[in-house]
């Protein structure tokens, strides 16, 4: 909420009201962007993705352990300018499709800061990830190394140099979080049971193409709490020593003022110090987030289209589940406001425009007299509204419009009417 003229942590951060009570997001106001660039929209701060890229890597420095990467989970916001500025600021990149490591080359990671994913990857996709030679494919399950056994041995891979890989594991650590983005249990459709990691790192060791370098776990996203990542660590220090643990991602974020996420710091220095303790410090470490590095630097603009009154009054905006799935998928609970008259009072629902009773973007949003043309902002949209938009009702994506320093740009473009038929084939 709103004090003055600064902004909770929610925003991204320089987020303001200026003199007129608007939103300022990277020094623009963001009247005038919805009146530029239309609604809705994912407007992004781009010193706050820069900030939070540099938290992650100083934060890693004096903790304590020689060798710690940070790869930046391109599944949060899969956007070409988003991930140059993460290539620029010397991160890595988890992919986890054939499309993410396109799209990663392209924004210009090297290929050795690239590690690839997913419990279903393709031949072309495993094709693809070596004729790259990516720096790590982390292996899921047997089925996978079968498939990797047969590609490498017709000399599927980069300079004929052996490809380094990962083993991920289950360490049935469960973290608090909503059980569809919950991976550490050992029901999980991600990794290999704890007793079956040995067995696959020596069938992995004994084909000539494959290096194993390691361990990879990754418990689940949205992880309010640091005591599961220190437990999947001393579960992990259970499988011996390695020149390589990957201990995935998952730190929450603040989708409303009265959540209070650990920070970055404290979230590395953990991971960190049970790493030290219990993996010791000659490996190298990687880490992977993906929503911590994003979440927060971007904000959805929408323009009210209608408000009723029945037993609720309720304000309807002209986007939704469209750019932004996860309340409907998660129950995920965000904050709005009227971008220019902060801290209202009324109890309104912030409904979108689909044809479906759920499409709720805010269930009980404190707005200020909201009107027809009035600009809503919610907060927090940075991760997975981009990711898992669609076009649904025949609605374009929204466009994505990085501000910084009072001048905005836009690095996405709205979809339009011949993107949504561009497919057709007559
Ligand atoms: N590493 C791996 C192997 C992952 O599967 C994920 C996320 C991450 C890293 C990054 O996790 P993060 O730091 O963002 O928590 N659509 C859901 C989130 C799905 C997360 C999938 N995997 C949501 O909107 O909450």
């Amino acid at each position: 909420m709103a004090t003055g003229t600064s902004l909770s942590a929610v925003f991204p951060l320089g987020s303001r009201l200026n003199e007129r009570g608007r939103l300022e997001v990277g020094g623009c106001d963001t009247i005038e962007l919805a009146r530029e660039f239309g609604t809705p929209a994912y407007v992004m701060a781009e010193d706050d993705l820069r900030a939070r890229a540099r938290a992650f890597v100083a934060a890693a420095g004096p903790a304590g352990h020689p060798q710690v990467s940070v790869a930046f989970a391109s599944k949060a916001l899969p956007c070409t300018a988003v991930l140059r500025v993460f290539a620029e600021e010397g991160l890595w990149c988890d992919v986890a499709s054939a499309g993410e490591l396109g799209l990663a080359l392209n924004a210009g990671f090297t290929t050795e800061r690239i590690v690839l994913h997913g419990n279903a990857k393709s031949e072309a996709e495993l094709r693809m990830a070596l004729r790259h030679g990516v720096g790590l494919i982390v292996v899921d399950n047997f089925d996978e190394i079968d498939r990797l056994t047969r590609l490498t041995s017709d000399g599927e891979s980069a300079e004929g140099d052996p490809q380094p890989v990962l083993v991920r594991a289950t360490p049935d650590v469960r973290g608090q979080t909503h059980e569809k983005i919950s991976t550490g249990q050992a029901d999980s459709k991600f990794g290999f049971a704890m007793d079956e990691v040995g067995i696959a790192i020596e069938r992995i060791e004994a084909i000539a193409g494959l290096e194993c370098k390691g361990v990879h776990t990754h418990i689940g996203s949205q992880l309010l709490e640091l005591e599961p990542f220190r437990k999947a660590v001393v579960e992990l220090s259970k499988l011996g020593e390695f020149p390589v643990w990957d201990l995935g991602g998952g730190l929450g974020v603040a989708y409303t003022e009265d959540q209070e996420p650990p920070c970055i710091e404290d979230y590395m220095a953990a991971v960190i110090d049970a790493a030290a303790e219990h993996l010791g410090v000659h490996s190298q470490l990687l880490i992977e987030p993906g929503r911590a590095l994003v979440a927060n630097a971007g904000v959805t603009l929408y323009s009210v289209e209608s408000v009723k009154r029945n037993v609720s009054t309720w304000v309807a905006v002209d986007g939704g589940m469209s750019d932004n799935l996860r309340p409907m998928l998660y129950g995920a609970v965000y904050e709005a406001h009227v971008a220019d008259r902060f801290g209202g009072a009324t109890s309104c629902v912030l409904a979108g425009k689909h044809c479906e009773s759920g499409d709720v973007i805010v269930r009980a949003a404190l707005l200020d007299d909201p009107r027809p043309g009035d600009v809503i902002v919610t907060p927090a949209t940075g991760a997975y509204g981009f990711a898992m938009a669609s076009n649904y009702n025949g609605v374009g994506r929204p466009p994505v419009i990085f501000c910084k320093d009072g001048q905005a740009r836009v690095v996405v473009r709205r979809e339009s009417f011949e993107d949504l038929t561009a497919r057709d084939v007559p």
